[in-house]
């Protein structure tokens, strides 16, 4: 019990630049806090019990913003970062050094039964913001982008991001993606208008009116006939 808790500390060291002694990571860290009295709930609650972890989850839900589940699995160095409007739902099973920030759900659909949270693997990095929903795989050292709505299992090694959630790395390679660049499309109605343009400029040229519009542009009409 206590080893874990060491662990638990070291994760918050290790993964927030901003921790700088353990005594403050004890006090000031509301992840820590969440974390160790989920320990406490998920001990009774697999022990039978369902009021007392449920009055233990919603008093730490009170005091550090993050709702943890007492059925929920949590594996070993786990960190939330900030914490406040952390969503954890009973059927999730979280890995090892799994780091969460702010405003992340590991949620169900609302259309499932029984397992209906996701399964998160060791090392998965969840974004600010990100949801997590269904009883979907998150691939062990995987990353999920801040804001992200994940629906479907996400591969080892991927990088997710946007809603819905799509892959944009994997095993450390780009993953190509449509081009949706809508302001950059070709504007086919300006293009036939220029070509008209560029006609009607000839046609002046060819019927010697060009002499005006070649005085204007130094002896050449616009479309590059010599001045007639
Ligand atoms: C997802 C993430 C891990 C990707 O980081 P990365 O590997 O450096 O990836 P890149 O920055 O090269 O981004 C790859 C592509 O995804 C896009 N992208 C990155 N993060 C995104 C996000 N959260 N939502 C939507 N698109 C995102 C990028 O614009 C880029 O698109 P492009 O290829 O069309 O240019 C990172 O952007 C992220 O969201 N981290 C979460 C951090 C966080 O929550 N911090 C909170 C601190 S309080």
């Amino acid at each position: 019990m206590f080893n874990r808790i060491k662990q638990d500390i070291q994760a918050v060291k290790d993964r927030d630049p901003a921790a700088k002694n353990t005594l403050e990571v004890v006090l000031c860290y509301p992840g820590l806090h969440a974390l160790l009295a989920h320990r406490v709930a998920h001990f009774f609650s697999r022990r039978g019990l369902v009021l007392l972890p449920r009055l233990f989850s919603h008093l730490s839900r009170f005091l550090t913003g993050i709702e943890i589940h007492p059925g929920a699995r949590i594996g070993e160095s786990f960190f939330i970062d900030h914490g406040m409007g952390v969503v954890i739902g009973e059927t999730t099973e979280i890995g090892s050094n799994v780091t969460l920030y702010q405003g992340v759900t590991l949620g169900g659909t609302g259309k499932e039964t029984g397992k209906r949270h996701p399964t998160i693997g060791d090392n998965v990095v969840v974004g600010a913001g990100a949801k997590v929903l269904g009883p979907i795989e998150i691939g062990e050292n995987s990353r999920i982008g801040a804001g992200s709505v994940v629906l479907q299992t996400v591969p080892a090694n991927a990088t997710v991001v946007g809603i819905p959630g799509r892959v944009v790395y994997y095993n450390g390679e780009k993953v190509p993606s449509i081009n949706l660049n809508h302001t950059d499309m070709p504007d086919p109605v300006a293009e036939a208008l220029n070509r008209l343009q560029e006609q009607i400029d000839q046609l002046r040229c060819q019927k010697m009116d060009c002499s005006q519009a070649g005085l204007r542009n130094g002896g050449m009409c616009k479309s590059g006939h010599e001045n007639l």
